[in-house]
């Protein structure tokens, strides 16, 4: 099946190579993010060829493929999925262990982000530490952050340890990924820690201040062995970091070994 009519792929988009640079979820967002949108069709064909049962990469092509001028895909009837139906079938990938990165099987594409207390009051607060963003503000830059990278957000934030306990079993079932600052509860709340542990989807951690340049008491995070990652240190910067690495987590998934 040749798919690629463009011949090889390069970056900048130039003349074609003589060979092919091998086909990566991470080549494919290159050229989807400098809007060699043809090439990066390319591209997840290729993929798909090698991995057929890969959801995520049949709904980027598809998606790209709407994007291109004169386009023929019809809904329900992608060239992604005909590509696929005449491939051989292959076992999907396990969704088991989807906590580590690099097990995560799909892109997530429902986040939920939590928010602890006092940081409703974000703007007003101690601004020299925690910035002058309100957490409106930081709310509304995260689910943009999130629908440009394909995803969605929902946020929430409470100053009570229950609601917020509450809101983590939600993740449960309805999302693919948490992103979580509890805030002062980082630092006490076992509660949450065992909330935290009933979870089977990714976990990230951020903290607007680089806690660790803090006093002792914020140095210890209840949570810190229970999640995916942490990102500290950044400002609000932290969260949109944390919505881009979990669009890039089938990046991970795709290379064999640890994240990088
Ligand atoms: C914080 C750090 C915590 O120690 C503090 O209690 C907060 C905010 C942060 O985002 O830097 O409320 O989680």
């Amino acid at each position: 099946m040749t798919d690629d009519k463009s011949g090889s792929v390069s970056i900048d988009g130039g003349k074609d190579n003589a060979a092919d640079p091998k086909p990566t979820v991470t080549l494919a967002r290159l050229y989807e993010e400098q809007g060699f949108l043809d090439k990066a069709a390319s591209v997840y064909k290729r993929l798909l060829v090698i991995e057929p049962g890969r959801e995520d990469l049949k709904e980027r092509l598809e998606r790209i493929q709407k994007r291109l001028p004169g386009s023929s895909v019809q809904p329900g009837k992608s060239e992604a999925e005909s590509l696929v139906i005449h491939l051989t079938e292959r076992q999907k990938v396990d969704s088991e262990g989807k906590k580590m990165l690099d097990q995560k099987s799909e892109t997530p594409r429902k986040i939920l982000v939590i928010h602890g207390p006092n940081l409703n009051m974000l703007g007003r607060r101690e601004t020299t530490v925690y910035g002058t963003s309100t957490l409106k503000e930081i709310d509304e830059e995260i689910k943009r952050t999130a629908a440009e990278c394909g995803m969605s957000a929902d946020t929430f934030q409470s100053n009570h340890e229950g609601e917020l306990i509450e809101k983590i079993y939600e993740a449960m079932d309805g999302y693919d990924l948490l992103i979580i600052n509890p805030a002062a509860y980082t630092h006490t709340s076992i509660a949450l820690r065992d909330a935290l542990l009933m979870l089977d989807i990714p976990i990230i951690e951020v903290h607007l201040s680089n806690v660790y340049r803090r006093e002792a008491f914020r140095q210890k995070s209840m949570i810190a062995d229970v999640v995916t990652a942490q990102v500290v240190g950044f400002g609000k910067d932290g969260y949109l970091l944390a919505v881009r690495a979990a669009a890039n987590m089938t990046d991970r998934a795709s290379q064999k070994g640890h994240p990088a």
